[in-house]
């Protein structure tokens, strides 16, 4: 069979896995890398501006990357269950890959803050859900806990093949282009994926397949910014449910990844984060969540603050598929119009 094997097959040589690991795989990687002009022409001109859809893997995340590893090496060493926290995706993806895999898989998420499609996969995967009046953060000690004293497998991005497994997105970024961008652009929640991406370049560079790094730029919800504010938010909001995180699990490793490569963790407003999210899908054709748009609200952001010089490369990733969360993508557009079943009123409604 030829075609496409799935990061772990296609990236094996970077990565923790020998000839007798079960790969895990629902062929996930390889996502478009799409040059996106009309968008740089409305937000920072100066920009040879790309976007990295993750939306395009299996369950519609980048977090299949990771969970591909984190489940080929659970059953690799024998478990029967997995765990996870989640804002949403990583549950989709963790019932995905561990239902494949024949696991158990139990998922916590905080009750009535994750959107509606991610739960509906979490359920058809035949994940036990269990819904937490609580928060990510909260729901995250706990699964942590419960790993440790009952020996199931934790596969947030905790468990270390997580951040493997999310950073062949570095490479895929470098084949694509033919070297690193000058700047990365990322939302942040957890703060694993800006840690991987930052890790995976870094292996590239290493190993000579790309002639620089680029500057990491992450970006926090305003009202999810325990980073930027540098304290713990014990109340996190923010209209991106997926990134509503008081407290990182990667915290430190984000700041040395920001330290490292000279780049930036800040914050965007929603209402950025809603601009964003509406001119990608319009301009691009690209249909994200709201989390992800962070990452291009962050490049509106910088543009404001003067950073960009001409013809810098900058790649946003946009983290997940839009069809995730209709309910955001609708209360933000234009209503259809309803009209009678006849030509007329058709035409005379679009102005002919
Ligand atoms: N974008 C989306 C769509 C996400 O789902 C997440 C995290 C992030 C960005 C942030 O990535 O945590 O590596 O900094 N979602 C996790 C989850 C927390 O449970 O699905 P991060």
């Amino acid at each position: 069979m030829g075609g496409w094997r799935g990061i772990i097959e296609e990236y094996r040589a970077y990565l923790p896995v020998s000839a007798s690991t079960p790969v895990v795989t629902l062929g996930e990687g390889n996502t478009p890398l799409v040059r996106a002009p009309r968008l740089a022409e409305a937000i920072a001109p100066k920009l040879d501006l790309y976007l990295k859809f993750e939306g395009a893997n299996p369950t519609g995340s980048f977090k299949d990357r990771g969970m591909t590893l984190a489940i080929s090496k659970a059953v690799e060493e024998g478990a029967r269950a997995v765990i996870c926290a989640s804002t949403g995706n990583t549950s989709a993806s963790a019932a995905a890959y561990g239902g494949r895999a024949g696991l158990q898989v139990y998922v916590l998420i905080p009750e009535g803050k994750i959107a509606l499609g991610k739960l509906a996969q979490a359920m058809m995967h035949r994940a036990t859900v269990l819904q937490v009046k609580g928060n990510f953060d909260q729901a995250l000690t706990i699964v942590k806990e419960i790993s440790v004293k009952y020996g199931i497998v934790l596969v947030n991005s905790v468990n270390p093949y997580r951040l493997e497994g999310q950073k062949t997105a570095a490479f895929e970024v470098c084949d694509q282009l033919g070297d690193a961008p000058m700047y990365h652009f990322l939302p942040v929640g957890n703060a694993g994926n800006i840690t991987a991406y930052w890790r995976g370049y870094q292996e590239y560079h290493k190993g000579g397949k790309c002639t620089r790094l680029p500057r990491m730029m992450g970006f926090q919800a305003a009202g999810a910014a325990p980073i930027v504010l540098g304290h713990v938010v014990e109340k996190p909001q923010t209209i991106a449910t997926a990134i509503r995180i008081g407290n990182p699990a990667s915290w430190v490793q984000a700041v040395k990844a920001m330290q490292d490569s000279n780049g930036k963790i800040d914050l965007v407003t929603d209402e950025e984060i809603v601009e964003a999210y509406r001119m990608v899908a319009a301009l691009e054709g690209i249909f994200c969540e709201p989390a992800s748009a962070a990452s291009v609200a962050g490049v509106i952001k910088m543009q404001k603050a003067g950073l960009f010089k001409d013809g810098e490369s900058a790649v946003c990733t946009l983290t997940g598929h839009g069809l995730k969360d209709v309910d955001i993508a609708i209360s933000v557009s234009q209503k259809p119009t309803t009209i009678q079943a006849n030509m007329e009123d058709v035409v005379r409604v679009l102005g002919y």
